[in-house]
């Protein structure tokens, strides 16, 4: 051997022995298994070659899901470069008890096997255990913070370093002007479970990101204003609160032709109002529960708040509220939902282009369904209003509260124009008759019941100015609750259950 050649040798042992103490190994393939295959028409199983960049690390993946000590796989793969998974030649993952397993691992098929090894938090002092020597009480303390704050600042380096240059498998969008709404989604593997429901705007599909149900709604390019839209809307400031839909992130897939806008959200089993009305009744202290939070979160939305954490909440008009749009979470808190029509109002700045005349038909103010509305903030905040009011009446129908009988669900105006009126039909009932759905006569007897139909008639009222606003029917709800609690004490208890335990017995649900 020459000693050039021993030299380099030497350099590739070096080199090699180098980024073995770094953990590093080369990933070039991973085992692929896919257990939803027909539906995303990939093989079931097999290898699969891993691409990816220059100077970008490679891993591999597995998810699965674990009842009682049973193994599905769900999926397994290559995955894109991810702290996560440096320098971890086996798969293991360290969740306690997560819903859908994940790990990621470094190495040629290293997710070949997978390993659950949850990490056990100890509480500190134990006073049984022996006093360990100062060494090893800095080693175990101080260690696992250093290296917690060094993955930190690495992934917020990596981040901002290289947001750009991922070819992710999930990643926001970064549109001009817009900040990403969240980079962990980055890279999480999302699946699509089930259609959930189909709107004007596209399909809400039930799906797993890592070990969470998200929903999704899935826009075509069509549609792609009320996605910006609505994306848009959830990235306010001020926006994040507890009775609006979470928003998670937005993204487009796909490339060309097959463009899809997404739209990610927290997932509410229950669905939404109409189907739980058409499912169940509610209780008076349910009703009231539902009420109040759905108003509550009108009257956030609303509301101009200044000097928040994140700036500045605008005026927000919803300009589709229905029970449709109104989620329950599994305790019954309502959060309002799509916002693919939503307007801002920012002081000393115009509303933007908008049409008048939208929203569902069912839904629409008189003055809207006239085209007469003044395109002044409050003129579109007494429009929410005035179908804030067909909403309670949805409620108010379906409540067993009264001593009479409670109708089957139907939609407001379904006795008078079906399931599918056209805008004349419409105009026909709501401007020229002025009806409104029916207020039964035995619901005036109950007390609560009674102030509930006195504001759902003020909600709306043919005037657009002698609406009430949304805080306003907020507090008449909280007192009409009171009051009836005042003469029924027995109701307080299940209103106390109601509001604390988060885990409200599930009641049948539609979806
Ligand atoms: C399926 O596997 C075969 C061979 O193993 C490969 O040639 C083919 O590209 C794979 N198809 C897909 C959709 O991954
Ligand atoms: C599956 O769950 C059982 C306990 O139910 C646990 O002992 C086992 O380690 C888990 N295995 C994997 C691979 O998740």
């Amino acid at each position: 051997m020459g000693s050039a050649t021993k030299l380099a040798f030497a350099v590739f042992l070096i080199s090699c022995s180098s980024g073995a103490i770094l953990g590093r190994s080369d990933t070039r393939e991973c085992i692929f298994f896919n257990s939803n295959w027909e539906k995303d028409r990939t093989n079931r199983s097999g290898i699969e070659p891993c691409a990816g960049e220059k100077d970008k690390r490679r891993h591999c993946f597995s998810t699965w899901k674990n009842s009682s000590g049973t193994i599905e796989l769900v999926k397994q793969g290559c995955w894109l470069d991810d702290v996560n998974c440096y320098d971890s030649s086996e798969c293991v993952e360290k969740k306690d008890s997560p819903e859908v397993f994940f790990c990621c691992c470094e190495g040629n098929m290293c997710n070949e096997k997978i390993y659950y090894s949850p990490e056990i938090i100890h509480t500190t002092s134990n006073p049984l255990t022996p006093k360990p020597e100062l060494f090893n009480t800095l080693l175990y303390s101080l260690v696992p913070i250093m290296g917690i704050a060094a993955i930190l600042l690495f992934s917020f380096w990596m981040y901002h370093h290289h947001k750009l240059a991922y070819p992710p498998v999930l990643v926001p969008t970064q549109d001009p002007g817009l900040t990403p709404p969240s980079p962990l989604l980055g890279q999480k593997p999302l699946q699509l479970l089930e259609i959930k429901a189909r709107g004007r705007f596209g399909c809400v599909w039930k799906a797993q990101l890592l070990n969470e149900h998200v929903a999704v709604k899935i826009f075509p390019i069509q549609n792609k204003q009320s996605w910006q839209n609505e994306y848009e809307m959830y990235s306010l400031s001020g926006m994040k609160h507890e009775n609006i839909l979470n928003f998670i992130g937005a993204e487009k897939r796909g490339n060309g032709m097959d463009i899809e806008l997404w739209l990610i959200t927290a997932y509410h089993e229950k669905g939404s109002l109409t189907d739980y009305l058409k499912a169940n009744v509610v209780s008076w202290n349910e009703l009231c529960h539902i009420a109040q939070t759905f108003a509550r979160g009108l009257a956030y939305m609303h509301e101009d708040i200044p000097g928040l954490k994140d700036g500045h909440k605008p005026v927000v008009a919803h300009r589709d509220i229905k029970s449709k749009n109104i989620l329950l979470k599994n305790n019954l808190t309502a959060c309002i939902a799509d916002f693919g029509l939503a307007l801002k109002f920012e002081a000393g700045k115009s509303a933007g282009d908008t049409h008048g005349q939208v929203g569902t038909r069912r839904y629409m103010a008189p003055e809207v369904l006239e085209g007469a509305i003044n395109f002044q903030r409050d003129s579109f905040l007494r429009i929410d209003m005035y179908a804030a009011g067909l909403v309670l009446w949805e409620l108010a129908s379906r409540c067993t509260a009264a001593d009479g009988p409670v109708d089957e669900y139907a939609l407001p105006f379904e006795e008078e124009v079906g399931q599918h009126p056209s805008l004349e039909d419409m105009q026909e009932v709501v401007v020229h008759k002025k009806l409104r759905p029916t207020l039964r006569e035995y619901w005036q007897k109950h007390a609560g019941l009674a102030t509930l139909c006195e504001t759902i008639e003020e909600c709306w009222d043919h005037e657009a100015e002698a609406r009430l606003s949304a805080g306003c029917v907020e507090e008449r709800i909280i007192t009409m609750q009171r009051q009836t609690n005042l003469i029924a004490p027995d109701d307080i208890l299940t209103v106390v259950t109601m509001v604390t335990n988060l885990d409200y017995p599930p009641k049948e649900s539609s979806l």
